[in-house]
């Protein structure tokens, strides 16, 4: 079996049952994204709830007052997020047609979607085939590949977004997304990865190698 079986298979087997899992809507993941980047699964999930309820579509969102989305997302931190999706919705909602893009060249132009939310959004909801690098990603080829370049350099970013193009599941590229960040997620976890039961063990560079913990490497700025 190659890389992206071994992933796919173990992720069938141990995914996680998660909300934004269950729907292609752009709009939808879109919102579960941006609530999960720099917040926990678990601290994430109330919130996406209370989104969701709240604006069931793109159009509620834009419908809101800003002091009410930020009133919404009182407790997650980091509010330019909330400021930033508001704005998007209205952008989006006030487009032709007023459908969430699934393009990642035009997710890209929305206020606070980088490259990983244009990929994770694309992907999940269009299967388009771009490949979504998060620190999770990060994490699993540098162990796997024993790339010892600091993820957060600018040689690192460019060593990694093409490893991560050319491993990518051309045919299955949203559910190789979701396999490798969950495996990130809950196998190759940062601390105590489990390497016992690991289905990339014998290919690992980092395994063969008793280099678990120092990869990835990442520089002080
Ligand atoms: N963190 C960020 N995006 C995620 C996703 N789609 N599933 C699980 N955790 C995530």
């Amino acid at each position: 079996m190659g890389f992206q079986d071994k992933l796919i298979s173990w992720y069938q087997v141990n995914k996680r049952d998660l909300p934004w899992r269950r729907t292609n809507d752009a709009y939808t993941i879109w919102l579960s994204e941006v609530i999960l980047q720099q917040t926990r699964v678990e601290q994430g999930m109330p919130y996406f709830y209370r989104f969701l309820e709240a604006y069931p579509t793109v159009n509620d969102f834009a419908a809101a007052s800003e002091q009410e989305v930020l009133r919404l997302w009182q407790g997650l931190g980091y509010y330019s997020r909330g400021r930033n999706m508001h704005f998007t919705a209205r952008q989006v909602a006030g487009s032709p047609g007023a459908n969430f893009p699934q393009k990642h060249e035009d997710l890209l132009k929305l206020k606070g979607v980088g490259a990983y939310t244009a990929a994770a959004v694309a992907s999940f909801s269009a299967n388009e085939a771009v490949p979504v690098v998060d620190g999770n990603v990060y994490r699993v080829l540098a162990r796997v590949f024993g790339i010892h370049t600091p993820i957060n350099s600018t040689a690192g970013k460019k060593i990694f977004a093409e490893l991560a193009s050319q491993l990518l599941d051309r045919h299955r590229p949203g559910l190789y997304n979701q396999a490798i960040m969950e495996f990130g997620a809950l196998q190759c976890k940062p601390v105590s990865p489990n390497c016992g039961v690991c289905p990339l063990r014998d290919e690992c560079y980092a395994f063969r190698n008793a280099e678990v913990k120092m990869l990835p490497v990442k520089i002080r700025k």
